[in-house]
């Protein structure tokens, strides 16, 4: 299987170059994990240190993406797996050439995404059984290819997850209501990228309480940033 390059390639005949000052980091991990109160978090802190922050989120990000998440959360059908596959990398393509990259092109700034091409190897890829390799494959051609520079993915159990997820309340999505052997699949899932990208991806408990988590964030962003700690 061909994998696509640890580090993220600098330069492309589709997008400009980034800037040395500029990082792109990505949140992953099941629902629950603690995805959006981490990213508020780090958000703070970076800002705290004068850096420009942009928050968004996958799929969405652009109106483009935005129209693409609703009708893919709403769906009340199943989607073939390529459909889902193809729908999430095209929101994607067009939020890095829309978004991500103009931005990473400006001095100091961090582009911060709520999942990004990771939970397509989890949720395509693995749980809905495409595999990880015709994941990497549709994200071979520019501008897919440019990766986060560090993902922090937060492992958490399935109890949790819907714990969390019921306190949380609210209606639930295409991807919540499925069940719990999807969810696990999901884990999985996360695990295998975790493995094929072991110098990006972060695994970092999230079971234990907000800020012992942030604290292993932080540590990682600062070494990414070269901030003494
Ligand atoms: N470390 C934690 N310990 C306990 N509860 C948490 C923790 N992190 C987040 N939560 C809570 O769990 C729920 C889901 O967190 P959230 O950040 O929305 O997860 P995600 O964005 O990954 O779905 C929220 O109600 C949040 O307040
Ligand atoms: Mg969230």
């Amino acid at each position: 299987m061909k994998n696509l390059k640890e580090t993220t390639p600098d330069t492309s005949p589709f997008h400009p170059p980034s800037s040395p000052s500029s990082y792109f980091l990505s949140f992953e991990g099941i629902e629950g994990s603690g995805k959006s109160t981490q990213l508020k978090t780090l958000k703070i802190y970076l800002e705290g240190l004068g850096l420009r922050v942009i928050v968004l989120r996958e799929p969405g990000g652009t109106t483009f993406g935005e129209k693409l998440r609703e009708a893919i959360l709403a769906s009340k059908e199943a989607l073939h797996p390529a459909a889902e596959a193809y729908l999430f990398a095209s929101s994607r393509a067009q939020l890095l050439n829309q978004v991500i990259l103009k931005e990473l092109s400006k001095e100091k700034t961090i582009v911060i995404c709520d999942r990004y091409i990771d939970s397509s190897i989890a949720y395509q890829g693995h749980a809905r059984g495409l595999g990880a390799g015709t994941i990497l494959k549709i994200h071979e051609l520019p501008p897919l290819n440019f990766l986060p520079h560090q993902t922090y993915y937060l492992d958490i159990d399935l109890e949790i997850s819907f714990e969390r997820q019921q306190i949380r309340g609210g209606q639930k999505d295409y991807f919540e209501s499925e069940n719990k052997d999807f969810y696990q699949k999901l884990i999985e899932g996360f695990e295998e990228a975790s493995l094929l990208f072991p110098s990006r991806i972060k695994k970092i408990d999230g079971r234990r309480e907000e800020e012992r988590v942030f604290a292993d964030i932080k540590n990682y962003v600062n070494k990414l940033l070269d901030i003494p700690g």
